[in-house]
C-alpha cells in the first residue's frame, strides 16, 4: 500500500480526484454484490502477483463487494504428478486422470493451493475459509462421458447447492473453492476450474465474473481483443484461433452471460492490480465478453 500512496503523489490534485470520482461510483454499483473471480495461470505462480491479488481481494471486500475465490491450478498439478514419477496425458486440452493422478490432483488444488490463497487473504487482513466442491455438497458431478474417449475421474457438473457459499459470505468470510466436486456415487472428479467458477457464477447470481489468466485476454494474431461477441466467440473456436485452456474460459462465460450473469471479463495476471482495474476504472485492460 505504501507504494501506491508514494506512486499516487505525484498525481496532480485534479487527476487524483478525478480517479476518486470513477472509483467512487463503482464502489456504489458493487455494493453487495457478488463477484466470483477465477484464479489461474501466472497469476499463481509468482509470489509478487499472489500477494497483491491477495490484498485487493481484501480490499474488495471492505468496500462491501462479495468476492467469490475459484482457482485452478493446472501447472502444479503437472509437476505434483511428475515429482511421483508419473504422467500427464491430455486429450484435447483436458487432462486424463486415472486414481493415481486423482489423489494428487485433489491433494495439490483442495490441499496446498486452496490453503496459499487462504493464508495470502488471512495475512492481509481478511477472513479466507478454503473449501473444496465437496463441501457441503457444493459440487454434485458425474463421470464426464465423450464418445470414444475415457478421461477416468473427469467430472461433469450436474447441480450446484450454494447455500454453503451464502452462509459464509454473510458472515463475512471470503469463500476460496477448489474445482474437486463428487458424485452420488461417492466418486471424487477433477472439474475445469473455468467450468466450476461459471456455473458457481450462476448458482450465486453474480453480478460479474472475472478470469484471471497467464494472457492479457483473447488475443487474435497476437492482439488484443478488447470485446467480443457470442457469435465471434464460437467463430474463433471454430477456426482454432481460440483452443486449449481459452475455450472452458470462454464456454463457461457465455455459460454465465446465458443464466443471469450480467458481466464476464479475462484479464491478466500479471497486471498486479488487474482486478481494482477492472472493476474501479471506466476501461477495462483485458477482453469483455457480451451476448
Ligand atoms: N486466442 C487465444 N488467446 C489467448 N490465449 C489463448 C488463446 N487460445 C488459446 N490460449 C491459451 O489459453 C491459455 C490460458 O488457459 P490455461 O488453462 O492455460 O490457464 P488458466 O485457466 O488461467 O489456469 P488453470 O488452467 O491452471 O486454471 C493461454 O496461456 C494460451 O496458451
Ligand atoms: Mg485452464
Amino acid at each position: 500500500m505504501e507504494l501506491q500512496k508514494e506512486q499516487l503523489s505525484h498525481l496532480d490534485p485534479a487527476a487524483k480526484r478525478q480517479v476518486l470520482i470513477e472509483a467512487l461510483s463503482y464502489i456504489q454499483d458493487f455494493s453487495q454484490k457478488v463477484v466470483v473471480i477465477k484464479y489461474g495461470g501466472a497469476a499463481m505462480v509468482q509470489e509478487e502477483f499472489k500477494v497483491s491479488f491477495a490484498r485487493d481481494i481484501v480490499l474488495l471486500r471492505s468496500l462491501g463487494m462479495l468476492p467469490v475465490i475459484v482457482h485452478g491450478g493446472g501447472p502444479e498439478v503437472t509437476a505434483a504428478i511428475k515429482q511421483y514419477g508419473l504422467e500427464s496425458t491430455f486429450i484435447d486440452g483436458l487432462r486424463v486422470t486415472d486414481l493415481p493422478s486423482l489423489k494428487i490432483s485433489e491433494m495439490v488444488l483442495s490441499g496446498t493451493i486452496n490453503k496459499e490463497i487462504v493464508t495470502n487473504i488471512n495475512t492481509q487482513g481478511g477472513l479466507g475459509i478454503g473449501i473444496s466442491g465437496k463441501d457441503g455438497r457444493l459440487i454434485q458431478a458425474h463421470k464426464l462421458e465423450i464418445p470414444g474417449t475415457d478421461l477416468g475421474y473427469v467430472g461433469e457438473i450436474e447441480q450446484i447447492n450454494p447455500e454453503l457459499i451464502f452462509t459464509l459470505i454473510e458472515k463475512h468470510y471470503i469463500p476460496v473453492i477448489s474445482p474437486i466436486g463428487m458424485g452420488t456415487d461417492g466418486n471424487t472428479y477433477n472439474i475445469n476450474a473455468d467450468t466450476v467458477a461459471s456455473h458457481i457464477g450462476v448458482a450465486l447470481k453474480a453480478h460479474k465474473i472475472i478470469f484471471l489468466t497467464d494472457v492479457q485476454g483473447i488475443l487474435r494474431d497476437d492482439q488484443l481483443i478488447s470485446a467480443i461477441n457470442r457469435q465471434e466467440t464460437l467463430e474463433l473456436i471454430e477456426k482454432g484461433v481460440i483452443s486449449g485452456g481459452m475455450v472452458p474460459k470462454v464456454k463457461g462465460m457465455l455459460y454465465s452471460l446465458e443464466n443471469g450473469v450480467k458481466s464476464a471479463h479475462i484479464i491478466s495476471g500479471m497486471d498486479p492490480h488487474a482486478v481494482i482495474s477492472e472493476l474501479f476504472t471506466d476501461k477495462g485492460t483485458g477482453t469483455k465478453i457480451i451476448l
